[in-house]
């Protein structure tokens, strides 16, 4: 059973624990350490968008940089393999969410658990085919909903052992095709206007 990690002092940030693990992640797969600043970044622009509390969005920006946490405790094998997973790899690749679920329970500090559950959910989809739990709808949590948009925005915008980076007009229009199924049309919306300065 996992032990609670308690603050060594009152000085002692949720931010601060989240670093040490993105170090310790960081250590072990730089690419994924790469990524979740990026979709930190997107994410606090859907964020504003979406009019999230300053609170929200603090919360918001902790899960995305700590979403693919639980990659920490993917076998090499998986994590570390270049082409496309088969059956069995999948399934051990899409325990992450849970896995990063449980390490963030560990850090007893507020906000923390609420950050757990929505790293929890963030493979999610809107129509309830995602995972783990498949919930559907305004069920997944709302930090959720917004990490996933991003989260997927980035990993089709940046180049892949299995693809190319796509242009954001591509991106953009993957997301569409996606609509309803993976994504809330809303936010998918919101963020669509967040994004149209950046043409
Ligand atoms: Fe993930």
């Amino acid at each position: 059973m996992t032990e609670l990690i308690r603050p060594a002092d009152d000085d002692q940030t949720p931010e601060q624990f989240a670093r040490m693990l993105i170090a310790a992640l960081d250590e072990r797969d730089g690419r994924t350490r790469e990524h979740s600043d990026r979709v930190a970044t997107l994410a606090r622009e859907l964020g504003l968008e979406c009019g999230l509390s300053t609170q929200e969005l603090r919360l918001l920006g902790i899960a995305a940089e700590m979403h693919d946490i639980g990659k920490i405790g993917i076998p090499d094998h998986v994590l570390m393999k270049p082409g496309g997973f088969n059956a069995d790899e999948w399934e051990v690749m899409k325990t992450h969410p849970i896995r990063g679920e449980r390490i963030l329970r560990a850090i007893e500090q507020d906000g923390m658990s609420e950050v757990a559950t929505v790293v929890r959910h963030h493979h999610e989809r809107f129509d309830g085919s995602g995972y783990p739990d498949g919930i559907a709808g305004t069920a997944v949590p709302l930090l959720s909903r917004i990490l996933s948009i991003v989260d997927s925005y980035d990993a089709m915008a940046t180049p892949r052992p299995y693809h190319r980076a796509r242009t954001h007009a591509e991106v953009m229009a993957i997301l569409s095709k996606e609509e309803s199924q993976k994504h809330d049309p809303d936010l998918l919306e919101r963020f669509r206007r967040s994004t149209e300065k950046w043409q």
